[in-house]
This record gives C-alpha cells, structure tokens and sequence, in this order.
C-alpha cells in the first residue's frame, strides 16, 4: 500500500533537522509568534484576518479557513507548485546539501525534468535561429517594433522556422523522444503518430518560472492570419494559471509594486523603458492564484489594461479578484485607446517619462469605478446626482477600512455638496445589508462544518458521517500519540474503517508503525498528496489532545464497530447549521 519513496528517509531526517518549519514558511508569509505557535495571513486563499497557523513544536502548519495544512514539505509543494521530489530537492538546496541521485524517482519527475531540458534546449534552438538567414525578417520585425538588441537577448526571445520538423529534428539529435517532445507540447502529433513542431513561422517568447526554468513559450504571427498568438498548453511543468510572464525579473524589482498588463509585447516595452516591475498573464483572464502569486511580492498592483471595452471590462474583473487579497489596487488607464507598447513608442525618446506620469496619475481603484460611473450621468441634474450618489454609496460600502471609507465620503460629498452626514447613513445602509449574511461567528463555524461534510476527498463521508467523524478522531489521536499508535495498529484492524479514503490513510499508518517509523505530521508528507495533507494536518490541528489517548482509541473503535446511528444525506442538506453543530459536537465527544 505504501508507496515508495524515492529519497531515503535517512536524508529527510537530516534535512529536517536543519530545517525550522517557521523559517521556511515566513519567506512567504508574515508571521506574528502567538503563544506556542505562529500566525499569518494563508498565503493559499484570500483573507483579511488571520487563520493560518505553524507550529514548530508539531512541525505543522494548518489554515483555519480552507484546511491547508502539512508539513514543511508540504507547505513548499503547494506554495511553489512541485512534486515531493522536487520540494526537496528545493529544500535541500536551502541549507546546501544534495539529494542522492540514486534515490529512485518516479516516472513524473524524470519526465519533468526531460521537459524542462527539452524547453531549454528548444528557447536556444529558438534564439540561434532568429540570427540565422532564416530568422531575419523575425528579427527585422522586432527591431521594427522597437526592440534593442539588449531587450531581445534579455527575454531571449526566438523565432521558429517554417518547416514542421526542424525543432523535433534538432531535438531528436540531442537525444528526447518524440514522446517526450510532445509531451512538452513543443510538438504535436500527427495522425499516423510522428510527432511534428508546435510552432512555426512565429516570434517565440520563452516563459520562464522563477527558478528560472524554461517552461513554455508564447509564439507571435508576423502576418494578420489567426491566432495571433499561439501558447503552449498546460504541461506537466506549467500551469497557465499559476504563472506570470516576466515575473523572474520583476520579483526583483517589484519594490512594492507590480504593473499588470494584458501582453507579452507590453511586457518587454515596458521593461525596456526602465519598469521592470511589469508582469502580464498567459493569454487567460487573471485568476485567484495569479493575483496571490503577484502578493507574495508587493502591496500595491497597478492594473494597466488596454482601454478598449475589454480590456476595461477585464480590469473591472481583475479589481474584484485583487480586492480581497488585500493588496493596494491602481488603475492606470492608457489614453487614446491605446495599450502601453503603443502608448510609449509613440512618445519616442519621451516614452518613458510619459509612461512614469501616467503611474503618478493613477487613481485608486475606488476613483476609477467613480470616475467611470459619474461618467453615466449629467450631476447637473438633481434627479442623475441622487441616483449617483446611491450607485457610489454601493461601491463606497464595499471598503472596509474605515479612514478609506471616510476618505472618499468627504471627497464626493464636497465635491457634489451634499451633506456628509446624509451621505454616510447611505452608506451605512449599503454595508449592513450585506453583513448580514452570516449572524454569529458561531453560525459562521457551522456553515464550515457544513461544507466539510461534503469533504471532496472523503465522498462517503456524507453518508456515513458518524463513522468517518469517528475514524477521523482515531486516525488524529494515532498521530498525535506515537505510544499509543503501536498498540491500536496492532489491535484494530482497517476493515472496521467505512469510508475508504480514512481506511487508506489507516492503513498507511498501520505500515509505517509496523517498520518502526515514525508517524508524525513531518513524517508522512511522502506518502500522500498536498491535498490528503491538508486533511489529516486538519484531522489533528482541529482536535484538542486526549488526556487518556487508549482510552479514547478504544471509544471511536467502539464507535465504528456500532455504527448504526447516521444522518441520511437528506436530513444533512435539511439540517439548520446550528442543529448540525451540535450533532457533530455530540459525535465528537462521543458521549450519547
Ligand atoms: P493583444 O491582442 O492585446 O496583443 O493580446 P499584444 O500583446 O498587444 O501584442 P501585439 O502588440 O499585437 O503584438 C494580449 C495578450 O493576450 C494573449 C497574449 O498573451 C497576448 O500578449 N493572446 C492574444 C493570446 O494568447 N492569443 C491570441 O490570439 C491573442
Ligand atoms: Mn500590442
């Protein structure tokens, strides 16, 4: 059952102990020490208010609002977006030691790492042949855009010749498989099964990840023919959404602030004015991890969209995406429907300091909805400023920052000369009628328990809540009790488990305990998946220590061995939360 691991145990003992699980995470996340443990804000879901907590003793860290949770190793899988064997090898590089090569790898890593070299090998192939006879119009054609030579070396942009097969040719000579060259999708394959180039006749635009790997390129047509872009799709090393372009040089540069454009072309324009803060997305609206990847390295992003309507309208949806991570949000709007690469080679020598008044110009967020609102009505009408200032009032009550509410309050109500007292009662209405969703803190709880019921691991667990809770609760109380673990591996057996996802997690600990390792959180994290982790860490973090574990062991075993009692699934969606709480409550202290 258990699966193998491909590093020995022996060095992840020795990494761990040269390794502190708060160190690794504050890279990432403010941490503030409370009592034993740490808290911050989750780096992996928005939130205002801290719920995310590391504790050294444990050697976990466990978010309170989406049930991430795991071990350092777990924590770096999920926040740099690799496998096991990869986040130690991420880890190991911290503290300078090296992982054994001999340690047997599976069959996804070593094709991720045949991905990276075919990517690498593909950006150089690429880039030679924007220099050969074959590349020259490419190459006249950046130059015509206005790329120095500098720029173009920097972003080590490439061109793709006509023919179909000289990328896999050269490839094939440096040793990849077609398999392997189509499964980093620089090729596709043909109906009688060969594999042929991606990309052909295009500019191509490496993307690069922020170690600096090769993990995709973006190929621009120099003629009118569709699409004008061509990207390479999702691979086992990319992910769309999870990556930005130019962000390897803009993390550093950042200094408190990321611009945000809609193209590659856009990007390097503005990189070459000097804003090497610029990032933009792949050729997909912004998502939810982009807008946390971008704060992970500043507090202020400046969305700079084109100012046609969809890129206005992709602004308003970036503004909603970015809001509750907290970060500063500016709009900078390019004028005369222009993007910025546009915008800049149009001032020529004085593009820049052009671009750099338009930055200082840039409104807040809130100014811009305003603005684009009071655009709609004539103010000189009484009836059009009323209904105006109600509209405002809605997105005014949206701020949460009381001085920022008042802020704009005063700013409008002078400006439009209203009274600032009338003007605030509006929009004190408009917030509380969009607080009042949830009454208590406590109903709030119960709406968790709720959803966690329909856990999307554990899909049994909604028909079989009783037992799942129960087994929950043994597994959490074998975790946190390694005395006690020997004993109730050796007396109860997995079959008395009902829902199979706790049975496997059983089972797995079951294994560990007879080859006398070690179970804790820090232990495990190499036999199961990211999100399995944040489930068991979940399991443990959410339950207080028994005083008598054995005791205790015995009581969920008795439980499961009983289990007659359950809620139908219809009587779960019909539950009131509150109602719900106290049966889970009740289940959890296992004294009816
Ligand atoms: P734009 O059409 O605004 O292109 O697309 P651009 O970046 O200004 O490029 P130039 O100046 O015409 O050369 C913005 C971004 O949307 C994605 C690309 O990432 C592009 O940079 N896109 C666009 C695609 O992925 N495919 C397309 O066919 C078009
Ligand atoms: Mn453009």
């Amino acid at each position: 059952m258990c699966e193998k691991l491909p590093i020995p145990d022996q060095f992840i003992q020795e990494l761990k102990s040269r390794i502190a699980i708060e160190d690794v995470i504050s890279d990432y996340v403010t941490l503030k020490k409370r009592g034993r443990s740490y808290m911050g804000l989750c780096p992996f879901h928005n939130e205002k208010t801290p719920s995310f907590s590391v504790s050294p003793e444990n050697g976990f860290f466990h978010c309170f609002g989406c049930g991430a949770g795991g071990d350092t190793i777990t924590f770096i899988r999920r926040i740099e977006n690799l496998d096991y064997v990869e986040a130690v090898k991420f880890l190991a590089g911290r503290v300078g030691m090296t992982v054994p090569e001999d340690g047997r790898d599976d069959g996804t890593g070593r094709l991720k790492t045949r991905i990276y070299e075919a990517n690498r090998e593909a950006a150089r192939f690429y880039h030679k042949q924007l220099y050969s006879p074959a590349g020259q119009q490419a190459l006249d054609y950046l130059r015509k855009r206005g790329l120095t030579e500098k720029t173009i070396i920097h972003f080590g942009l490439g061109y793709s010749p006509t023919s179909r097969f000289e990328l896999v040719n050269y490839l094939k000579s440096k040793g990849f498989s077609g398999s392997e060259i189509i499964s980093a999708n620089l090729a596709n394959q043909s109906k009688n099964g060969y594999a042929f180039d991606r990309f052909s006749d295009r500019v191509m635009f490496p993307i690069i990840d922020l170690r600096g790997n090769v993990i995709a390129f973006g190929g621009r047509i120099m003629t009118d023919i569709k699409p004008k872009y061509l990207n390479t799709s999702d691979t086992l090393v990319f992910n769309k959404s999870r990556n930005l372009f130019a962000l390897q040089f803009a993390k550093n540069k950042a200094n408190g602030q990321l611009i945000l454009v809609e193209g590659y072309m856009d990007v390097i324009a503005l990189h070459q004015a000097g804003f090497e803060n610029a990032v933009a997305t792949l050729g997909t609206a912004l998502t939810n991890e982009q807008a946390l990847l971008i704060k992970r390295y500043c507090d202020e992003v400046v969305i700079c969209y084109d100012a046609d309507e969809a890129g206005q309208k992709a602004t308003k949806r970036a503004m909603g995406i970015f809001r509750p991570t907290g970060l500063n949000v500016k709009v900078l709007t390019v004028p005369n429907g222009k993007d910025p690469d546009e915008f800049i080679k149009s001032y020529g020598e004085q593009g820049s300091a052009r671009f750099r008044m338009l930055l200082e110009k840039s409104g807040s967020d809130i100014e811009y909805e305003i603005g684009k609102l009071r655009a709609e009505f004539n103010i000189e009408i009484d009836s059009q400023r009323i209904e105006f200032l109600n509209r405002a009032a809605v997105i005014i009550s949206e701020i949460e920052n009381p001085v920022e509410r008042d802020f704009y309050i005063t700013k409008l109500s002078e400006e439009l000369n209203v009274g600032k007292m009338a003007f605030s009662e509006l929009i004190k209405d408009n917030f509380k009628k969009k607080k009042s969703k949830f009454k208590s803190e406590e109903q709030r709880r119960a709406a968790n328990q709720l959803s966690a019921v329909y856990d999307r691991l554990n899909t049994e667990k909604r028909f079989k809540l009783r037992a799942a809770l129960a087994e929950e609760a043994l597994i959490a109380v074998m975790i946190s009790n390694p005395d006690v673990a020997v004993k109730t591996a050796a007396t109860i057996s997995p079959d008395l488990f009902r829902t199979g996802f706790n049975r496997r997690i059983y089972e797995i600990l079951c294994e560990r305990v007879r080859n006398g390792k070690e179970i804790g959180i820090d232990d495990i994290s190499g036999d199961f998946s990211v999100d399995e982790m944040g489930r068991i860490t979940d399991m443990v973090a959410s339950r207080p220590r028994e005083n008598d574990p054995m005791t205790a062991v015995g009581e969920y075993a008795d439980v499961l061995k009983n289990e007659k009692e359950r809620l139908t699934p219809q009587q779960i969606e019909q539950s009131d939360p509150e109602d719900l709480n106290e049966y889970i409550k009740k289940l959890g202290k296992m004294k009816d």
